[in-house]
Parts: structure tokens; C-alpha cells; sequence
């Protein structure tokens, strides 16, 4: 089970490090097969991967990750960087498509040089609004644009995160979360029959709605921004995760 933290640009680097501090002090040995990751922002992301260097329950990752590898792209993070910091990139965040004008293709390329640089990309895909004539229709274009042989490797993370579920307060209903996974299984399936791709939920996450996702059939974790900017309410979810885990 994934719980994963996008601390988005809500943070400095002081309040980045004094949050990782908190979650490093209140981290157990005790989470079993839950993978705890963070994604700081870019400045902070060095620091607070050295603050977790001898941590074996968080792992780290960036927010984005780079289109190439050759090192000559004004404002992209270094592909030295991004190997000796992360374990894991988020693509294709649904912020990115919409005002960055991010493009499948794009997010294709960033996946590639991401899975040849050992890192796991979790891709994000979105039907944008709940209302759309064919809930389906965007989110299987965006996953038939991933590399079939990055899909091969089965090393990959999709974050399903309705448009307007995300940062509204407005959490998408489990029954059409629970649907869509289905939907995203079968794309995947239908592109390479033997993976089983592991499919997380995002959009206002928080410690009171996080079991009625983590208990969904075809979700295997959750993608949270607001409620991971503080200690206490991200370790919540992360123990509602535990309790599911220990009902298992
Ligand atoms: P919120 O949890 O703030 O809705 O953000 C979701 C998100 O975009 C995570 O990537």
C-alpha cells in the first residue's frame, strides 16, 4: 500500500525540513508493506532527502522530472540530482497538463529517461470534470500514451486524481474512484496482459475519507496534498493505512 506525500509548492525549505523532522520523529519501524514517500519541492528536495538517508520507512521523491537526459534544459532539475535523491518522480500531475500545457507526449518522455535512471515514475492521469460525457475517454487516451515497454517493466505508479476533486475539499465519490481503477485496469491489461499495475486515488485526502479508498477494490493507495502539509494529520492517514493493513 502506497501513501504518498505531494508537498506541491506550499512549503520553504525551513518549514520543508522542520515537517520532515516531525514525520522522521513520529515514523515507527512498524508500517509493514506500506511505502511512505515525499515529494518536496525542488529546492528542498536535496535537503530533505538527507534528513531520511538513513530511514528505511520514507522514501523520496521530485515533483517533476526531467525530458532528457543530455543537461542542457534552463530549469529542470539535474539528472544527478534527481538519481542521487529520489526513488520516485510524480509526471504528468494534472496542475502540470492543464497550466504548463504538459502533453502526453511529454509526460512519455519525462517516464523514459525517468525508468532508465532507476526511478519509479507514478504517473498521473484525470478525467478533469466528474460531469464528462465519457468518464473514461481522457484518462485511457493518457494511459495509452505511456511507453508500452514502461508499462512492461510493471515499475510504475498511476495516480487517478479527479480535476475537481483536487485541493477543493470536494473528494471524488469511492463508487466512480472504485469504477475508474477498474477502467484503468483493463486499459493496462488490455495493453500488456501480464502486469498488474498498482492504481492510487488523490483529491482531498484526509484521515477521516482515506479508508473509503484504501478499502476499494483496484486502489492500492492514495496521492495527498493539503492534509500532507502537517505531522499530524499526514501520520493519521498513514495509521488509518496501518489499520487496514493489520484487518488484511
Ligand atoms: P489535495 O489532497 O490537496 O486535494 O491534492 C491532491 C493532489 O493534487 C495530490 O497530487
Amino acid at each position: 500500500m502506497y501513501i504518498l506525500a505531494n508537498w506541491k509548492d506550499r512549503l520553504d525549505a525551513d518549514s520543508s525540513s522542520a515537517l520532515a523532522n516531525q514525520i522522521l520523529s513520529n515514523t515507527s519501524s512498524a508500517y509493514g508493506n506500506i511505502e511512505i514517500v515525499i515529494f518536496p519541492d525542488t529546492v528542498s528536495l536535496a535537503q530533505v532527502a538527507l534528513l531520511f538517508e538513513s530511514s528505511s520507512i520514507v522514501k523520496i521523491g521530485a515533483q517533476d522530472g526531467p525530458l532528457e537526459k543530455s543537461g542542457t534544459l534552463t530549469g529542470s532539475i539535474a539528472v544527478a540530482n534527481i538519481s542521487q535523491f529520489c526513488d520516485y518522480v510524480i509526471l504528468g500531475h494534472s496542475e502540470r497538463r492543464s497550466k504548463l500545457g504538459e502533453t502526453d507526449e511529454i509526460v512519455a518522455k519525462k517516464a523514459t529517461v525517468a525508468c532508465d535512471l532507476g526511478l519509479v515514475p507514478v504517473i498521473c492521469v484525470s478525467n478533469g470534470e466528474v460531469s464528462n460525457a465519457d468518464p473514461y475517454l481522457g484518462i485511457e487516451t493518457q494511459l495509452q500514451a505511456i511507453p508500452r515497454e514502461i508499462l512492461s517493466r510493471g515499475e510504475l505508479l498511476i495516480a487517478y486524481e479527479p480535476i475537481d476533486a483536487i485541493g477543493t475539499g470536494s473528494p471524488g465519490n469511492p463508487k466512480t474512484v472504485e469504477e475508474t481503477a477498474r477502467a484503468i485496469h483493463k486499459v493496462i491489461s488490455r495493453i500488456v496482459p501480464t502486469i498488474n499495475v498498482p492504481v492510487l486515488y488523490g483529491g482531498s485526502v484526509d484521515a477521516e475519507n482515506v479508508t473509503s479508498y484504501l478499502s476499494l477494490k483496484g486502489i492500492d493507495g492514495v496521492l495527498v496534498g493539503g492534509a500532507s502539509l502537517a505531522a499530524d494529520s499526514f501520520l493519521s492517514i498513514v495509521d488509518e493505512a496501518l489499520h487496514i493493513e493489520h484487518a488484511q
